[in-house]
């Protein structure tokens, strides 16, 4: 069993990095040739320090906890050693990776079809929020390895006839210190207890931690700024920045899912290519949005924390946290989402009256003091007619928007977009499930 990402309380002793280890090639830490290819083929030259870390460990089937930064390539640390064993005892069922959110399913599910295409690795997502028939299908012709949240993987434990996970040789908890929060609590407990027997020991059998970083470390090449302004203005000194850094990427974050919609609106009412991402809409729309902004059509995504954890988006320059994060360690996974695998990048928290307290204290976990990302004031000023106006509009859009959602909740009847378990509705509903069609 293999645990990725984040945990309070290791066990074990960590292993110091060696420096002379930066040469080591994926040969070297004992992948088989034809997986080596296709680290090639991503143009993955040479190992990171995590995966020179992890995958030796990973191999001789030791239990892993792996801590390293943001785009630091912890997927491929998992990925490889888990392909590696697949190979050597080709079985159905194999592995089972949980991740907090349904994009980051999607993702690692493609870098497991990317790392294994041409050994012919199967992999079926299973997530909430989409047809959960097909995935029935899926999970029937018995896939090498699943990737899921836990609310939707439960659903197919319990209901879809002949799934279990009993086989199982691999556990991945992705962004683990998410899963094993709160949030999951029943899902994960459900999980360890009642259906991976092998793994009841629910936890890791003396694992080695693997950390290649500091606790709470943000990426060196990361140029991380505030600015601190009256909450009233923020919209305006939004704007300002857009136009400043116009040409880049952005990903912003929002604290609500109402907040992330109107503030797309205001965008798009000024001539800005913004799309929102935030659980409040259909999965569908979802992927729609995330696909948009990865293929460059759209080059502001507006989101919600369920963008924060593990999404890699290579072009991302800019990440502006527009509402400031209520859990400091947020902070590092969002800014996480520009600089990575080496690039450079940039981050601009927006800092109001209301709150000091909390950037005090991500500065204080991320131990450095942010400077101060400049603006001309009367610039930002000569904004404010506009984007009153454009405030305005948004407005209305979202009560429009809000309304016909109503209505067309009413007559849809499932309108759940949540990764809670949906046995129950689903047993209610005759077990036919109807696609929401979102806004
Ligand atoms: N050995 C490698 N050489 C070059 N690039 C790599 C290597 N391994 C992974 N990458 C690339 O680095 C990027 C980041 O990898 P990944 O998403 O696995 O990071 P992560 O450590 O999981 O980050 P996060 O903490 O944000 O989830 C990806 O685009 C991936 O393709
Ligand atoms: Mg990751």
């Amino acid at each position: 069993m293999a645990a990725s990402e984040e945990h309070d309380s290791p066990t074990e002793a960590s292993q110091p990095v060696v420096e002379e280890e930066e040469t080591k090639t994926f040969k070297d830490l004992g992948v088989t040739d034809v997986l080596c290819e296709a680290c090639d083929q991503l143009g993955w030259t040479k190992p990171t320090k995590i995966q020179i870390e992890a995958i030796p460990l990973a191999l001789q089937g030791r239990d892993i906890i792996g801590l390293a930064e943001t785009g630091s390539g912890k997927t491929g640390a998992f990925a490889l050693p888990i392909l590696n064993a697949l190979l050597e005892t080709p079985q159905r069922l194999f592995a089972l990776v949980l991740t907090p959110t349904r994009e980051l399913a999607f993702q690692i599910s493609e870098q497991f079809e990317a790392l294994g295409s041409s050994i012919g690795v199967q992999s079926a997502v299973i997530v909430g929020g989409i047809d959960s028939m097909s995935q029935s299908l899926a999970l029937a012709k018995k896939p090498h390895i699943i990737i899921a949240t836990p609310g939707r993987l439960i659903d197919h434990l319990e209901n879809t006839k002949g799934f279990n996970l009993r086989a199982l040789k691999y556990l991945v908890m992705d962004e683990a210190d998410r899963i094993l929060n709160m949030d999951f609590e029943t899902e994960v407990r459900f999980l360890f207890q009642n259906l991976v027997q092998k793994l009841q020991r629910a936890a890791l059998k003396n694992p080695v931690k693997c950390a290649v970083s500091s606790k709470y470390q943000t990426v060196e090449k990361l140029q991380q700024y505030y600015i601190f302004i009256p909450s009233k203005f923020k919209d305006t000194y939004l704007v300002y920045i857009l136009n400043e850094l116009a040409g880049n990427s952005f990903m912003i974050f929002c604290s609500t899912c109402n907040n992330t919609q109107r503030t797309a609106l205001l965008l798009r009412n000024l001539g800005f290519t913004a799309i929102p991402l935030h659980g409040q809409m259909s999965q569908s729309k979802r992927l729609g949005s995330l696909n948009k902004f990865k293929a460059k059509a759209r080059s502001i995504l507006l989101a919600t924390d369920v963008a924060s954890r593990g999404l890699d988006i290579p072009h991302v320059d800019v990440v502006v946290n527009f509402d400031i994060p209520t859990h400091s360690k947020d902070y590092i996974h969002r800014v996480g989402r520009t600089a990575r695998a080496g690039r450079s990048g940039k981050a601009i928290t927006f800092v109001t009256q209301y709150d000091v307290e909390l950037f005090q204290r991500i500065e204080h976990l991320i131990g450095k003091k942010l400077p101060v990302f400049p603006t001309q004031d009367d610039e930002v000023m000569m904004l404010t007619e506009r984007v009153a106006e454009a405030q305005r509009f948004a407005r209305m859009e979202l009560r429009e928007h809000g309304e016909k959602k109503k209505r067309s909740r009413e007559d849809a009847g499932d309108n759940d977009d949540t990764e809670g378990a949906i046995g129950v509705r689903n047993k209610v509903a005759g077990g036919k499930m109807k696609k929401r069609k979102g806004r």
